[in-house]
């Protein structure tokens, strides 16, 4: 039977918060039992809460009564217990916990609640199947790692929100419920039972209110808004996820990435008494594309891309001198280290750029002073001289060698390096690489659809430079758009804003949205543009991707409190689920049978 608390139930301070201060103090405490050791004559229970754990003691001086109720506690009942702090015998002392020279001397013990034995271990890294866990996620957010991670996010939180309240942003909600939106990601649609047929979409970023909030004169705006993505989830991807969102008036990009780093200074010092240095390194996008094969590189180690295009632009060599003909290219990347992989880990390697649509992956090694190569027999000991050469190869190197589109051998030199990088053992989570990527492309083309879309969104300026070329050249277009990348994840973007009724339509146009179609997606922001809109740009952290980073993790999932899996339901809650009886005719809507996405 679950007990009530009593007028003078009062808890003295969380379990950890006590030391060898604290001997001698009447105490009262309450937590969860982790567990209980039956020595005969004594029971000891290690009583935990979000702090930590504290042991509670019962011996021949403890109360008959109490010590038959200790007795009968078993791991996960809530207990409260009244006693005095006392030293731990010789020998007992534990190092490991703050509360190890103490314990409490148990004088009253009480089961507020009892507890069924719970399906997984409530214990730090404890290796459970990720689906238990996350079904039963209440017990899961009992392990002190993830509650850790977990107050480390309401911390972030905090200091963001006092930073930007300190710089003069000012923090305003924006509207759930929205209008659907062409462009970016697909929406998640909300019917509406007013409107029959008429939907709301759940915002994938709260984009255009900000901008309306520049035009109404807020000139610093801050949120930490939720963003509603219906996309294939990755570890870094969730279906909703929360950003950091800014927005700021009368602004160059200088001035948005000054505040960015001031934030991010000031976290790391907070959070990790770490003194990052600023001003950030930047790095125009094209830069990054040709020595990292990225627009998000990892700089904590080398391998960078060298183009070998014109060493082999005349070889017999067709797999090369075909990618190169075809306006392609012939790039490599040195891994230091990789000679030492086997036949079998450089296949293994060459499936993995299959992945990234390469047709095929070349390799030189050196090991011993001995160089073997997957194709130095076909092409000219000059070439072949001149590659090692450029490549720097020494003894211990492994060279990986792509010929393809410029954008397949990016893709796959890119997401190589990474993963070399891995394997061997070269990425530490705690050396922490910022930077910032720069003139990013304004538009993206489609293959598949024939048409360009807005590399960040429709409402980026594109660079003066290139502003005449937005109609008649668009992929050669640059936009006055940044990311803040953090050891090869994104963890930010953003960009100055068109301001100019003109140039919007003329991006519009440029994208294939008709003058009809901006007006009925966009025709407020058309509109507004008409009455005076002040130069304003600004950015959005991803809050989750940030929390991870900084916690040296991996998986967003970590840092948040009740995360989706791979196919978008939520374990533990089964989300999605049937609407009530009665619902789907109140909203005007038949759901046609289709089978479910696993
Ligand atoms: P963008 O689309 O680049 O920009 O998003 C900003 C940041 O949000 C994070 N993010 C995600 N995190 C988790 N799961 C997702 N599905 C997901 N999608 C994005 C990334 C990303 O860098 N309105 C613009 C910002 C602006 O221009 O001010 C925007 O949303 O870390
Ligand atoms: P082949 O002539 O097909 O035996 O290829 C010789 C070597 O070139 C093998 O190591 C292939 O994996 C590699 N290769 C094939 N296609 C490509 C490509 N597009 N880029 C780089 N290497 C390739």
């Amino acid at each position: 039977m679950a007990q009530l608390l009593n007028q003078n139930d009062n808890r003295t301070a969380r379990c950890a918060e006590f030391s060898a201060k604290d001997i001698g103090r009447e105490v009262c405490v309450m937590g969860w039992a982790q567990r209980q050791r039956d020595l005969g004559s004594l029971i000891f229970i290690d009583l935990r809460d979000r702090s930590g754990i504290l042991q509670l003691a019962f011996d021949e001086n403890t109360d008959r009564a109490v010590f038959d109720t200790a007795f009968t506690v078993r791991s996960e009942f809530v207990l409260l217990a009244k006693g005095t702090i006392r030293a731990r015998g010789e020998g007992a002392v534990n190092k490991n916990i703050p509360t190890g020279e103490i314990e409490v001397a148990v004088s009253e013990l009480r089961i507020l609640a009892s507890a069924q034995t719970p399906p997984f271990a409530i214990e730090e890294n404890s290796a459970v199947r990720p689906e238990l866990r996350l079904t039963y996620r209440y017990l899961d957010l009992r392990r002190p790692d993830l509650q850790g991670n977990i107050i480390a996010r309401s911390k972030i939180s905090n200091i963001a929100r006092n930073y930007y309240a300190e710089n003069g942003f000012i923090d305003i909600e924006t509207p759930d419920l929205i209008k659907p939106s062409p462009e970016g990601a697909r929406d998640y649609l909300v019917p509406s039972r007013v409107h029959p047929g008429k939907f709301y979409a759940l915002p994938q970023s709260p984009q255009l209110y900000k901008q309306l909030l520049m035009v109404a004169g807020f000139d610093r705006y801050f949120q930490i808004a939720r963003c509603f993505r219906d996309e294939d989830l990755r570890a870094d991807r969730q279906p909703e996820f929360t950003q950091i969102d800014v927005e700021m008036s009368f602004v160059k990009q200088d001035d948005v990435i000054a505040v960015t780093e001031g934030f991010l200074k000031k976290l790391w010092k907070e959070m990790l008494n770490i003194d990052i240095e600023t001003p950030f390194l930047r790095m125009e996008y094209k830069e990054a594309m040709e020595r990292f094969g990225s627009d998000k590189p990892d700089l904590r180690f080398g391998f960078e891309l060298k183009n070998l295009s014109d060493i082999v632009a005349n070889t017999e060599f067709k797999v090369f001198a075909g990618a190169i003909a075809n306006g392609g290219s012939v790039r490599a990347i040195n891994v230091k280290g990789g000679a030492a992989y086997s036949r079998k880990e450089i296949d293994a390697l060459a499936d993995f750029a299959k992945s990234y649509r390469a047709k095929g992956l070349a390799w030189t090694k050196m090991a011993n002073g001995e160089v073997s190569s997957s194709f130095a027999k076909f092409l000219t000991p000059e070439e072949n001289a001149a590659i090692a050469e450029r490549m720097e190869l020494s003894d211990g190197d492994l060279i990986l060698v792509c010929a393809d589109k410029d954008q397949v051998v990016f893709d796959t030199l890119g997401a190589l390096r990474c993963h070399c990088a891995k394997k061997l053992g070269l990425l530490d989570p705690k050396d922490f690489k910022f930077m910032w990527v720069t003139d990013f492309p304004l538009f993206e083309y489609s293959e598949d659809d024939g048409r360009y879309y807005a590399k960040h969104h429709p409402f980026t300026m594109p660079n003066p430079e290139d502003i005449d070329k937005v109609d008649t050249d668009p992929g050669a277009c640059r936009a006055i758009a940044y990311d803040i990348v953090l050891n090869g994840t994104e963890l930010g973007g953003g960009s100055i804003r068109i301001h100019d009724a003109e140039i919007q339509s003329r991006m519009f146009k440029a994208l294939g949205i008709s003058d009809e179609d901006a007006q009925e997606k966009f025709g407020y922001l058309v509109e507004a543009f008409k009455y005076g809109v002040p130069p304003h740009g600004g950015m959005a952290f991803g809050l989750d991707r940030l929390v991870t980073l900084l916690l040296g993790l991996e998986d967003i999932r970590d840092v948040i409190a009740f995360p989706k899996v791979q196919n978008a339901s939520e374990l533990m809650s089964k989300a999605p689920g049937l609407p009530d009886a009665g619902a789907l005719e109140e909203l005007g809507l038949a759901v046609i049978a289709k089978e479910e996405n696993e």
